[in-house]
C-alpha cells in the first residue's frame, strides 16, 4: 500500500493528504485524552463510533444549509474533508451549567441556563486552553470582529440543530465544543465547522435518568465510554439495531 504523507498527529485524530488538492483524510484512533493530555487511554471502538457519529452530525449540519468541512466517509475510521485553516480557538457553547464553567464560577452542575452562553478558549496546550475574550481575540489577532460575529452564528445553528436531534432521542445537550475553520474561495473567506462533533467533545445527558453518555465517563471513571457512545448511535440510528442474532456474512465498511 502507498504511503501517505501525515500532515498532522493530534490527540484524537490523525490528518493525512487527501487524494485531490484542497483535500485531507481525517483517521479517528481509539485514543482518549483529558485533562490536557494528563489522562490517557485506549478506548477500542471509540474512533469508529466517532466516525460515525462525525459524519452522521456533519451530514445534517450540511443539509440544513450549515457549512462544514465534512466531504464524505471513506471507511470505518476515517473521513474525506476540506482541508481549512483552523481560527485558533475552540468555541463552546453551553445550554447547562457544568464542567469548567460550573467549576469556576461556583454553579451548581445541572443548572438549566437562561440562554446560550459562548465562550472562546485559545487552542493552546502549554497554555491549557485558557479561556478568553472578544477583546484577546482581536487584539492579538486570533481573529476579526466579523470572524467573532460568524463564528457566534454558527455556533448557534449548530445548538439549535444539535439540540433537537439529541432531544429527539431523549438526550439533553448539555454543552458541546466545535472549531472552526477558513476556506478561501478568490478573495473571499467562508467559515465553515471543522474537526469532528461527536462525544468526545459534546455533553449529554440522558433526559430521563440524566446518565451521562459523553466523554465525561472517562474523564470521572463512570464506567465504560465505548457502551455510553454506542448508546448515543443505536438511539440515532447510526448503528444497526442487533437483535443478538449474526445471520451469515456481513459487508465490513
Ligand atoms: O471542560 P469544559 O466544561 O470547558 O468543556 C465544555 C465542552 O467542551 C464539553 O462538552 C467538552 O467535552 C468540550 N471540550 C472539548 N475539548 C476541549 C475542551 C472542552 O471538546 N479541549
Amino acid at each position: 500500500m502507498a504511503r501517505r504523507r501525515m500532515i498532522y498527529e493530534g490527540k484524537a485524530k490523525i490528518l493525512y493528504e487527501g487524494p485531490e488538492p484542497d483535500t485531507l483524510i481525517q483517521y479517528f484512533k481509539d485514543d482518549a485524552t483529558a485533562f490536557n493530555a494528563q489522562k490517557k487511554g485506549v478506548i477500542e471502538g471509540k474512533g469508529v463510533l466517532n466516525n460515525r457519529l462525525s459524519e452522521f452530525f456533519m451530514t445534517g449540519l450540511n443539509q440544513m444549509g450549515v457549512p462544514t468541512h465534512f466531504i464524505k466517509r471513506i471507511n470505518m475510521r476515517e473521513q474525506l474533508v476540506r482541508m481549512v485553516e483552523i481560527i485558533p480557538l475552540e468555541v463552546v457553547v453551553r445550554n447547562v451549567a457544568a464542567g469548567s464553567m460550573a467549576k469556576r464560577l461556583g454553579i451548581e452542575e445541572g443548572t438549566p441556563l437562561p440562554r446560550p452562553i459562548i465562550e472562546f478558549y485559545l487552542k493552546d496546550d502549554k497554555l491549557g486552553d485558557p479561556l478568553v475574550t472578544e477583546e484577546h481575540i482581536i487584539a492579538f489577532n486570533w481573529a476579526s470582529q466579523q470572524d467573532i460575529d460568524d463564528m457566534i452564528a454558527l455556533a448557534l445553528r449548530v445548538n439549535d440543530y444539535l439540540s433537537g436531534v439529541m432531544y429527539g432521542v431523549g438526550i439533553k445537550l448539555v454543552d458541546f465544543k466545535i472549531e472552526i475553520g477558513r476556506i478561501f474561495e478568490g478573495d473571499f473567506q467562508r467559515l465553515v465547522i471543522a474537526d469532528e462533533i461527536s462525544p468526545d467533545s459534546c455533553r449529554l445527558w440522558d433526559i430521563e435518568t440524566g446518565q451521562k453518555l459523553d466523554k465525561d465517563v472517562f474523564r470521572r471513571d463512570l464506567g465504560n465510554l465505548a457502551d455510553a457512545y454506542t448508546e448515543v448511535a443505536r438511539r440515532l440510528g447510526v448503528l444497526p439495531r442487533s437483535n443478538g442474532t449474526v445471520k451469515g456474512p456481513k459487508l465490513v465498511q
